[in-house]
């Protein structure tokens, strides 16, 4: 009797906005949350209206709402009624062997557990600061757009992606990253990652080899091992990864800031790379992931500018410039291979969601993408600073910044060998450490870690510095103590 009364209560609390929405959502959270239960009688519509002083239009219609939905029956003659089958049923027991997965999908699932990717603890990597994100401007534009939708625009979308938004990315990307590109070379997807796995199945035959860097995303090495490549790792310096010595079908590269380390491929470099890929006759994917924050004093320009003779497959993704939960990336491919891909999309998975490219469509040619990068390149800019003067006192010889001018994130070498007690340590004390080791493809491991610090204030970056120079502290420590 308690629970029926404060359910009526807290109908009757709520005095504004739609109370027809508010009452189902008050009878259907009563109904999950099993307060009222399989076959219980509901008051009458009469009743109820007068109990809660609306009329009764109003609870006719939240009736009417919740018997479409299956949540309540209403019987004539008799009355409104909660629905029979709203209550889960047990499961039924397991027959037979257990389903085991494929040995590429237990591949998969072995490798070490991921970050719970809606907590940012510092010094979580790669990710922006959503909470700097203009929401009321998204907004805005998203009702815009929603308001000026089309019946067309609800069909299935062009696998290429939507022209507009094709549109405003080309304009975009010609301007600010100088990649060399029309509407029609690009093609929109869910994620570079989508866009990784999707290239190694359409590009690799099982048993090719696949260029990479020494120290790679493990997003791309998984795509290219799912896909059954074998994988060449390329040595870096501080001009980027090595110019290659032998043929290979493809290679996947970050010139723009390579992942992990950070530092931006030198233009001689790049051409000795693009030189390679004219001589075997190779495809070069660069995955451009964060080349818009760059804070030297001007943006490197893509790799893709520079080659003469298509031969690369340009990558970028939303994840860093608008926000990870959006799903959006885009490639830029040499105009012979789009309708080869194109077609390949569209027996794949169809095409990317038409309505999240519309809203970016416009929020690129509104101008807001542009201004939301500019606010975002100082913020970040000014907390990378703080974060590598605060490195500067971390315990001599412990540390070393591996030299960069861009991203989200700092790579850093651990001077005393082994990272895993200093690794655990700090994560007791709340500081993430993404290890650089299992990045390495190459031996000996890199000792350090990824730290990212965009979606951190001041104040929680000078926090978590002081944990981590505590934690160095004390680990060196120990390790003096046990050698006396
Ligand atoms: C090198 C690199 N490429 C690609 C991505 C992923 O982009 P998306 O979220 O579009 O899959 C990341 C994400 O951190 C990355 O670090």
């Amino acid at each position: 009797m308690m629970q029926r009364s404060s359910i009526w209560l807290s109908l009757s609390l709520a005095k504004r906005g739609d109370r027809v929405t508010q009452l189902c959502r008050v009878l259907r959270t009563a109904i999950e949350k099993g307060q009222l239960l399989a076959g219980e009688r509901l008051p009458s519509s009469r009743q109820l209206a007068n109990d809660l002083g609306c009329s009764r239009t109003t609870v006719e219609s939240a009736y009417q709402r919740l018997t479409t939905q299956g949540y309540m029956t209403r019987l004539l003659g008799q009355g409104s009624f909660v629905a029979q089958h709203q209550q889960p049923r047990p499961l039924p027991s397991y027959q037979g062997l257990p389903l085991t997965l494929s040995s590429r999908g237990q591949a998969l699932v072995a490798q070490r557990q991921c970050l719970d990717p809606q907590t940012i603890q510092p010094f979580s990597a790669g990710v922006p600061d959503v909470k700097a994100f203009p929401l009321k401007q998204w907004a805005d534009v998203t009702r815009e757009v929603m308001e000026n939708l089309s019946p067309e625009q609800l069909l299935y979308g062009d696998p290429q992606g939507l022209a507009e938004c094709r549109k405003a990315i080309s304009h975009y990307l010609t301007l600010s990253r100088q990649v060399n590109c029309t509407p029609s070379q690009i093609i929109m997807m869910n994620s570079s990652q989508q866009g990784l796995q999707w290239l190694a199945h359409l590009l690799l035959e099982e048993g090719d080899t696949i260029l990479t860097e020494a120290l790679c995303y493990q997003g791309a090495v998984n795509a290219f091992r799912q896909a059954g490549a074998i994988l060449a790792p390329q040595p870096l310096d501080n001009e980027g990864a090595l110019p290659p010595t032998q043929p290979a079908k493809l290679a996947y590269l970050t010139p723009g800031h390579q992942y992990p380390l950070g530092m931006t491929m030198s233009e001689s470099r790049r051409q000795q790379w693009l030189e390679w890929a004219v001589r075997h006759q190779s495809w070069i994917i660069e995955d451009d992931y964060d080349g818009e924050y760059h804070y030297g004093k001007d943006s490197p320009p893509s790799l893709q500018r520079l080659d003469r003779t298509q031969k690369v497959i340009y990558l970028g993704t939303f994840s860093k410039t608008l926000f990870p939960g959006i799903r959006l990336a885009y490639m830029v491919v040499p105009p012979f291979l789009v309708p080869q891909l194109v077609n390949a999309r569209q027996r794949l998975d169809s095409h990317t969601a038409v309505l999240s490219q519309a809203v970016v469509a416009r929020f690129i040619s509104e101008g807001y993408f542009a201004s939301h990068l500019r606010l975002m390149k100082k913020l970040y800019a000014a907390r990378r600073h703080l974060l590598l003067e605060l490195l500067e006192e971390c315990p001599a010889g412990t540390v070393r910044v591996f030299p960069s001018e861009g991203g989200l994130q700092l790579a850093i070498e651990y001077l005393k060998g082994d990272t895993s007690a200093i690794t655990a340590a700090a994560s007791r004390k709340g500081v993430v450490l993404t290890e650089l080791a299992p990045l390495c493809l190459t031996s000996p491991p890199v000792n350090g870690w990824i730290i990212g610090f965009a979606a951190l204030s001041p104040y929680v970056i000078r926090q978590a510095v002081t944990l981590l120079n505590e934690v160095l502290f004390h680990v060196a420590s120990l390790n003096c103590s046990d050698k006396i």
